[in-house]
């Protein structure tokens, strides 16, 4: 079977900015697939290369073995697309808008009622199907495009960054909707830059930075790969340097530890990295104890998949995005994603 989706080294270039440098991934079908970056990384470009709303420079594109770009009529059937932020009219309500979503896609009207009435109850959307869409809450907004997206049964649901700008409890909602989605046969492609919701969600995920994909697979591999647990400690709140680098020294030559990091933005505490080990905390604790120092805090973590990033970057998810705010136009972005 042809895989949902096919993307070869893409490129696209806006000018003399290289959006999309080069980008391969293959998704799988029955896959939830996250394609996480930080702001300014081109997912959106690589979405909207796939979704052929943007003609990509060279590289291959493919949705279920059907070339996006010599046959974009037959991908676009394939095909469902939910953009970051969708301009609804607000004076139409909720099912006045798949309606005419519905005639876009050339549904049959008996076809039609019947869709719209099943997404709308899908979506858990019937007590607001005949309100008007200006009065939505974001997480309902949302709901109504994923409604939208799904409406003409697409193979492939294509969703960028499906969950910004909402509380917890509706991202949860969209959450739970996609797992659903994903376990009834649906292909979701998604993009994040959070990386707590490709963690959470995604089967395999892209790590995509500067227009390239710097690492690819399932989240545990990926986090596998960058290496053992992460530990914090702290031997008081402000530890003393010297106090700290006795500690450093006491803890490094533990069998299980495999590098220790002194951090004096946070009172001199430690960050350590070790082989995964359930005793690791009691001993390092009975090592300082041996030397007579004491333990302020201690806790211990999986790497994640910023730690993934920063391997393959040097920075941090967060400082990344930290710095792509600062060199963008949020007017011009507006309006790009209302294109
Ligand atoms: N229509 C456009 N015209 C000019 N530059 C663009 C356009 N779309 C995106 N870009 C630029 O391409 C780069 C990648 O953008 P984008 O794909 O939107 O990234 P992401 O979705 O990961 O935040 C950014 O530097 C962005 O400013
Ligand atoms: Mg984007």
């Amino acid at each position: 079977m042809a895989p949902a989706v096919l993307i070869q080294n893409l490129q696209k270039r806006y000018g003399p900015v290289e959006a999309v440098k080069d980008v391969s991934l293959t998704v799988e079908p029955g896959q939830i697939f996250g394609l996480l970056g930080p702001n300014g990384a081109g997912k959106t470009t690589t979405l909207r290369c796939l979704c052929t709303l943007t003609k990509p420079d060279l590289g291959i594109v493919e949705v279920a073995g059907v070339s996006a770009i010599k046959n974009p009529k037959k991908a676009r059937q394939l095909l469902g697309y939910v953009a970051q932020e969708v301009a609804l009219d607000k004076v139409l309500t909720g099912r006045e808008l798949l309606q005419l979503q519905a005639a876009l896609y050339h549904l049959p009207r008996a076809v039609a009622a019947e869709r719209i009435k099943a997404t709308l109850a899908l979506l858990d959307l019937d007590n607001y199907a005949d309100q008007k869409t200006g009065t939505y809450s974001g997480g309902l907004r949302k709901r109504l495009d994923l409604a939208a997206g799904l409406l003409h049964q697409p193979v492939v649901l294509v969703l960028d960054e499906p969950t910004v700008g909402l509380d917890i409890e509706s991202r949860r909602v969209i959450w739970d909707f996609l797992r659903q989605l994903r376990d009834s046969g649906t292909t979701v492609l998604m993009t994040s830059h959070y990386l707590e919701e490709i963690d959470a969600l995604a089967d395999r995920v892209a790590i995509i930075d500067q227009g390239k994909v710097i690492a690819e697979g399932t989240p545990s591999e990926l986090k596998d790969q960058v290496g053992g647990d992460r530990i914090t400690l702290r031997i008081r709140e402000f530890a003393p340097l010297d106090e700290a680098e006795k500690a450093k020294a006491m803890i490094q030559a533990l069998p299980f530890v495999q590098d220790v990091l002194i951090n004096p933005d946070q009172g001199n505490s430690l960050n350590l990295v070790v082989v995964p080990q359930s005793e690791a905390l009691s001993t390092i604790q009975q090592a300082l104890k041996e030397v007579g120092l004491p333990t302020f805090g201690i806790a211990q973590a999986r790497p994640s998949l910023d730690d993934v990033y920063l391997a393959a970057t040097g920075r941090t998810l967060l400082d990344a995005d930290v710095a792509a705010s600062g060199k963008r136009d949020p007017k011009a972005e507006r309006k790009q994603n209302m294109r």
